[in-house]
């Protein structure tokens, strides 16, 4: 077989190549085999040397030709098959705009955790510093110790609360921060402590084992129950609006004396009765008075010095009053229907 047969096999078989690759790293291994240093072409110009002096001239020039096609060839394919692969990844990644979206999902904030800003704007514009919740799992002696309890108090029962150990149990009420901080500080002082809370209850639709509260308290010089009463006002109206008013009555608590329970103006029916305040035009909110001068005392303040008031505040009926919740197990249960409202 003559060189020039040859040059035309080669030639053929890498057109044939050529048009069979379909990827760019496909087109390119036919350049390498057949133009690379070590290709089939590359060897036979090469090679010309060694052909006998007659066939050189004509060889040399058809081989040359060849190499100009094939290079022509390969930079054609080149293009067809980069063109190839940007349709198919176009097509690929093709966009149905006119596709409906997709709807996600938003929650909403929690009833409670809305309360409790609310809480914490109002007790800071009236100078409350507002301290992280505490402990929830407290001892004996700040839940009940120190708050002056006496030992036959229904409170201290089993009955009542979840006791982890004689001395450890899940804390019933936010009060235990009271000497918790007073410990920690000096007078004056007027400190806000919002906090989960627990008691052993069978859990009903207006009573749950976990619920929420916000203990303020005040130690300062000559503080009076006058102080305390603004406080609460301020903050009903802050809370409920401008034409709430606030109710007082004498109450018990081993902390306070005197004590009193604190109600605001019903935010249903404005004070003529209906079924949210049971008729009684009032909604209670939690409890308030003088700190007890035994707990001032057990915290190492000198009572001739300072005394204070303390409110506690439940936010789960803050929450029920103003968004007219009249299930509390719903704020426990995250429900998406129920918290997509707020
Ligand atoms: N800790 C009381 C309770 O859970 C509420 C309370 C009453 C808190 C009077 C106080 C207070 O700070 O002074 O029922």
């Amino acid at each position: 077989m003559s060189v020039l047969e040859d040059l035309e096999t080669l030639h053929r078989e890498a057109e044939g190549r050529l048009a069979a690759a379909h990827t760019l790293a496909e087109v390119d291994q036919v350049r390498i085999d057949y133009l690379g240093r070590k290709g089939a072409l590359t060897a036979m110009l090469r090679g010309m040397g060694a052909l006998p002096p007659e066939q050189r001239p004509a060889a040399g020039k058809r081989a040359n030709e060849v190499r100009a096609a094939l290079e022509a060839a390969l930079e054609r394919r080149q293009n067809e098959v980069a063109a190839e692969e940007t349709l198919t990844r176009l097509e690929a990644e093709r966009l149905d705009v006119t596709l409906p979206g997709r709807h996600w999902r938003l929650g909403g904030r929690h009833p409670i955790e809305i309360v409790l800003a609310d809480a914490r704007a109002s007790l800071v514009g009236m100078g409350f510093e507002v301290l992280d919740s505490g402990p929830e799992v407290e001892t004996f002696r700040y839940n009940f110790g120190v708050l002056n309890y006496p030992e036959d108090h229904p409170a201290l029962d089993e009955q009542d609360t979840f006791y982890i150990t004689d001395e450890v149990l899940l804390r019933t009420q936010t009060s235990g921060m009271q000497v918790r901080t007073m410990e920690r500080r000096q007078p004056p002082l007027k400190v806000a402590v919002p906090g989960r809370c627990y008691r052993r209850e069978v859990v009903t639709a207006t009573h749950s084992h976990t619920f929420h509260q916000v203990e303020g308290f005040l130690v300062d010089r000559h503080v009076t129950f006058g102080d305390l009463y603004g406080t609460l006002a301020q903050f009903a109206r802050d809370m409920f609006g401008p034409d709430t008013r606030v109710r007082l009555r004498p109450d018990y608590f081993p902390f306070t004396e005197p004590s009193a329970d604190y109600s605001v103006t019903c935010t249903f029916c404005h004070g003529g009765g209906c079924r949210l305040c049971k008729e009684s035009g009032w909604i209670e909110l939690g409890g308030c008075g003088m700190i007890h001068p035994h707990v001032l005392q057990n915290a190492g303040y000198d009572t001739e010095v300072w005394n204070g008031y303390a409110f506690g505040l439940g936010v789960d009926r803050i929450a029920q009053v103003r968004y007219g919740i009249n299930d509390i197990r719903l704020l426990a249960e995250n429900d998406m229907q129920f918290l997509e409202q707020f």
